[in-house]
């Protein structure tokens, strides 16, 4: 009975797997095993060991978490921990891998429900498991209630990171209603020298990188809005005691893959224990589960590095562009592209973007995007959203011209839109009022002039659907910007009942991964950007369906080294668009040259936003030449391995970053200089992750090196004696390429 139950809902589970940023898949056989002697299981992969047992209440019970293990070093069987005092029972001592809220747990449960007749008591024990290849699936139970959790492992042999979700099915005669559901605890070795790395922001300032010890009680890390939200970002990193540089020490990170409300919490507790949970955010959560529907949660994705937080963050850089991203493992290079916001904001027309495009293609860009303004009656913010058909006296002849014209340049064309949002001025809200989030008879807040439609409907994710397909089948549309310019408020659902308007939190998400998912299967070739007024909706879940994200509004290229180098800890410079904009730039009135502008941009996915009709012949070659010497690097920049040299953060004069390319032949340097004080010359820069016996010549992308410094000198010697970098002044940069050369001359 019970085994074909659990076939049953593996099959549910497996359905439901098609619309989440999939699980990783993995090749070899060999990265995860089952000791039935001891009830061990063990994951090995990437010079990282995983493993955890099934203790002797049945219940799993977390046991290493750090560098690889001998394959012959045998853990012994799990116990459960003795009550530590009459306040701290046994269950709550015992590490657990899920725990539920039952038997008087007190730290951070993974998931709490109340059944219908007011039990809210739920203890998990295994039932059995299943391994297929790198995928380990195991069920557990309620001790009373045929109430099923089912673990999911995946661990990726490259990186060693892990991939835990939780499929949660009701296979009692009556609803449940779920009122928190975490995706995975990890646990860490016990200890208290630990710290704990974060990333906080808010519009136009995203990705501030924060450290702070971890102490006993707990941190959390959340979202309340909605949405992935610029304030917080689901991701950590925890590195054990202190070191001298960022590519030193053994850190724990993770990352997780949801771009709704989110929650993780990071729990020292009384005995020391280090456990981090993270799903579903529990405020205003309530998901009811009728008999035999499941829930499945988010996928919250775990690694370790022994290469301190620069190696972490390498580790995540190549998981997201082999397994994450919708092309992996071969992600396209981001083309260099021109956006017309920051040029022309909402007074887009036919003429206006022909201009444009004719001068962003002179310069070596590769596609065209028109933001926001070419729709309905929109003239700013106050109206149009919702209403996507061509504006008439902006483009009488529709899109077509544009497009052609953007196509005749040798470039292809990219289009802004917002679909999850309208404007209470506008076609389709005076026709659907009821589209929208709220609760009946309350205010319904605007934000930006607008309101969130309730994707969660059918009808509404119908319509979202149904527009986009329109304008991707009747027009050469090769990348759609996807813009979300508000959190929410009032989150009601009144079409449903009291009691399923929660689930709003889950099911809009789902619908939005679903059309994603559609227009990537039916246009496998447009590429979509997620923007959410800025870096608002980065995240592993949204970056399994789109290809790029746009870190922040904020284009102001020495602002943008710190959200830049924020960024990194958790994504790749892969994804990451960067904009060469105007100067003065509008949100720091900074003065900054063209070159500093674009090696500022170089150092992610670049992209032009400057008003080009304001551009003198200077520029323009300045332009081209950058443009060239980008798309020489590109690859490198893009797919290779990033080390941050010195950090532009805590108010740094400097800061310099190196990538270098998977087979090591080429690396990329750029160094920034924000005002030289009292004569000091640059600091010297060394190198990193070059093959210290090949033989590297340097050459300028622009900037000068000391009169002394060698042309060709051996990995070793760039990485050991370093660089002098002749950079003197305010906003200065330069960048330097370093291609082996060939000869191979120290073994
Ligand atoms: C916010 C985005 O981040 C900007 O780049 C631009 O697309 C505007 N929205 C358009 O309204």
């Amino acid at each position: 009975m019970t085994r074909l139950y659990i076939g049953l809902i593996g099959a549910i589970a497996l359905a439901g797997a098609a619309l989440q940023p999939s699980l990783s898949r993995a090749q070899s056989n060999n990265d995860i095993s089952y000791n039935a002697a001891m009830r061990i299981f063990r994951i090995d992969a990437a010079g990282t060991t995983y493993a955890f047992g099934i203790n002797n209440v049945d219940e799993l019970q977390p046991v290493y978490w750090g560098p690889q293990l001998a394959t012959n070093d045998h853990f012994p069987a799990t116990h459960e921990k003795p009550e530590a005092a009459a306040f701290d029972a046994s269950v709550t001592t015992t590490p657990n891998e899920y725990a539920g809220w039952g038997g008087g747990l007190y730290v951070e449960p993974a998931l709490k429900v109340t059944f219908p007749d007011g039990n809210r008591d739920l203890v998990l024990h295994y039932v059995s498991h299943q391994i297929h290849q790198n995928d380990l699936v195991i069920t557990t139970k309620d001790i009373e209630r045929s109430f099923y959790v089912e673990l999911h492992y995946s661990v990726d042999p490259h990186t060693g990171i892990i991939g835990r979700s939780a499929v949660i099915t009701n296979g009692t005669q009556a609803p449940v209603i779920i009122e928190q559901a975490a995706a995975a605890s990890w646990s860490l070795p016990r200890g208290d020298d630990y710290s704990l790395r974060y990333l906080t922001g808010r519009w136009a300032g995203e990705w501030g990188l924060q450290k702070q010890t971890i102490r006993p009680g707990e941190t959390v890390l959340q979202s309340k809005r909605g949405s992935t939200g610029h304030q917080n970002n689901p991701w950590f990193a925890i590195e054990r005691g202190e070191h001298a540089d960022e590519d030193t020490g053994e850190v724990w990170f993770g990352a997780l893959a949801w771009s709704g409300s989110w929650r993780i919490t990071v729990e020292q507790d009384q005995l020391q224990q280090i456990r981090v949970t993270g799903g579903f955010n529990p405020f205003d959560f309530g998901y009811k589960l009728l008999p035999g529907q499941h829930l499945e949660t988010p996928v919250f994705y775990g690694g370790f590095s022994k290469d301190g937080i620069g190696g972490a963050s390498r580790l995540l850089h190549r998981f997201e562009l082999t397994k994450i991203v919708p092309n992996a493992p071969n992600p396209r290079p981001r083309p260099v592209i021109y956006n017309s916001w920051e040029a022309t904001g909402f007074n887009v027309d036919e003429p206006g973007q022909e201009a444009l495009a004719e001068k962003a293609a002179s310069i070596g860009v590769e596609r065209f995007i028109m933001d926001d303004g070419w729709f309905g009656q929109r003239k700013d913010d106050h109206a149009g959203l919702g209403d996507w058909y061509v504006n008439q006296q902006k483009f009488p002849h529709g899109l077509k011209p544009l497009i052609d014209k953007v196509h005749a340049l040798g470039m292809d064309f990219g289009l802004w839109v917002e679909p999850e949002m309208v404007n209470p001025n506008s076609d389709l809200y005076r026709k659907h009022p009821d589209w929208v989030l709220n609760f009946t008879g309350r205010p319904r807040t605007e934000q930006r002039n607008q309101l969130v439609l309730n994707l969660a409907r059918t009808d509404v994710r119908e319509y979202v659907y149904g527009f986009l397909d329109n304008l991707l089948s009747h027009n050469q549309i090769a990348f759609l910007k996807w813009d979300y310019n508000r959190n929410w408020s009032e989150p009601g659902w009144p079409a449903v009942a009291p009691d399923e308007q929660k689930a709003v939190y889950v099911k809009y998400v789902r619908n939005l991964y679903s059309i994603l998912q559609e227009l990537h299967t039916k246009y496998p070739n447009v590429e979509i950007e997620s923007c959410s007024g800025g870096g608002g909706r980065v995240d592993l879940g949204i970056l399994g369906l789109t290809d790029e994200v746009w870190p922040s509004d904020n284009t102001d290229p020495f602002d943008r080294l710190r959200i830049q180098d924020g960024f990194t800890y958790a994504y790749s410079p892969g994804v990451m668009m960067a904009w060469v904009t105007d100067s003065p730039n509008w949100v720091n009135h900074r003065t900054t040259s063209l070159t500093y502008r674009f090696l500022s941009s170089m150092q992610g996915s670049l992209g032009v936003g400057a008003n080009l009709n304001q551009w003198t012949s200077t520029d323009f070659a300045t332009a081209k030449a950058m443009v060239e010497a980008y798309k020489r690097v590109r690859e490198t920049v893009q797919h290779g391995s990033l080390y941050r040299l010195v950090s532009p953060r805590d108010g740094s004069e400097v800061s310099v970053t190196e990538s270098v390319s998977l087979n090591r032949q080429q690396g990329v340097l750029f160094a920034f200089l924000h005002s030289s004080q009292m004569g000091y010359p640059f600091p010297r820069v060394y190198l990193r992750g070059l093959d210290p016996g090949k033989d590297y010549r340097i050459s300028s992308i622009s900037g000068s090196v000391a009169s002394d410094s060698p042309e060709v000198a051996s990995g070793s010697y760039w990485m050991n004696h370093g660089l002098d970098i002749d950079l003197r002044g305010d906003f200065q940069a330069a960048a330097f390429r370093f291609d082996e050369t060939n000869t191979n001359t120290h073994p």
